[in-house]
């Protein structure tokens, strides 16, 4: 799957944080049967692999690692099954080990030196990250002048209720956010209900 084919298979990419393999299994699946499978799950928990494995195996579901931040955690993620990978900046080594792995990788940008660097290294689709404290969607479009080869999944504070106004701007492609599950106990026909309106959105 390339980069493009992953951010167009739906207008949101849910930004999952799990603590137990078997709560992850139950939100991926309520998830898929929603209509959303791009599913990133974030090394943020000691067992962030565990449940990234977990997903991995939900039939239809795509799931890729978040909060990537080093090469050794990019190899285990991939050793995971994590058929993409999401970071929240980019280093050199980090760029190497993303090339190497040969998996759709989204970088995060937040500002044009950050674009410029990472177009050095080859990059041209990013995570605009922390989307709305980087200055919401005023600063993506003006950023988006000098650079138009650049799309974009703006993740960081967005919600139901803005997603559609980020989708309307021609430079995103999809949008991040971690609105779609309340954490655990979060009812499952709670998640499918969100997923399905996340689902139906539609980007410009
Ligand atoms: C991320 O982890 O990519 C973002 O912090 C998710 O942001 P949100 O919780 O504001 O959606």
């Amino acid at each position: 799957m390339t980069i493009d084919e992953l951010m167009t298979q739906g207008p949101v990419i849910p930004v999952l944080t799990f603590d137990q393999p078997r709560e992850a299994v139950r939100v991926a699946e309520a998830l898929v049967e929603g209509g959303l499978t791009v599913l990133e799950v974030t090394l943020r928990t000691p067992t962030a692999l565990d449940c990234l494995a977990a997903v991995a195996k939900v039939p239809g579901a795509i799931a890729g690692a978040g909060t990537v931040l080093n090469p050794a955690q990019l190899e285990a993620s991939v050793r995971a099954g994590a058929r993409f990978l999401v970071s929240p900046g980019l280093t050199k080594s980090l760029a190497n080990a993303a090339r190497g792995a040969g998996l759709p990788f989204l970088p995060g940008v937040a500002t044009a030196t950050d674009i410029m660097r990472a177009l050095d290294q080859g990059f041209t689709r990013f995570k605009f990250f922390p989307a709305v404290a980087a200055g919401g969607l005023p600063a993506l479009k003006a950023l988006c002048a000098p650079f138009t080869m650049a799309r974009f999944c703006p993740t960081g504070g967005i919600s139901s209720a803005t997603a559609p106004e980020w989708l309307s701007f021609r430079s995103v492609a999809c949008v991040g956010g971690s609105w779609l599950y309340a954490g655990e106990g979060d009812p499952t026909d709670a998640i499918i209900a969100r997923a399905r309106t996340a689902a139906a959105l539609r980007p410009a």
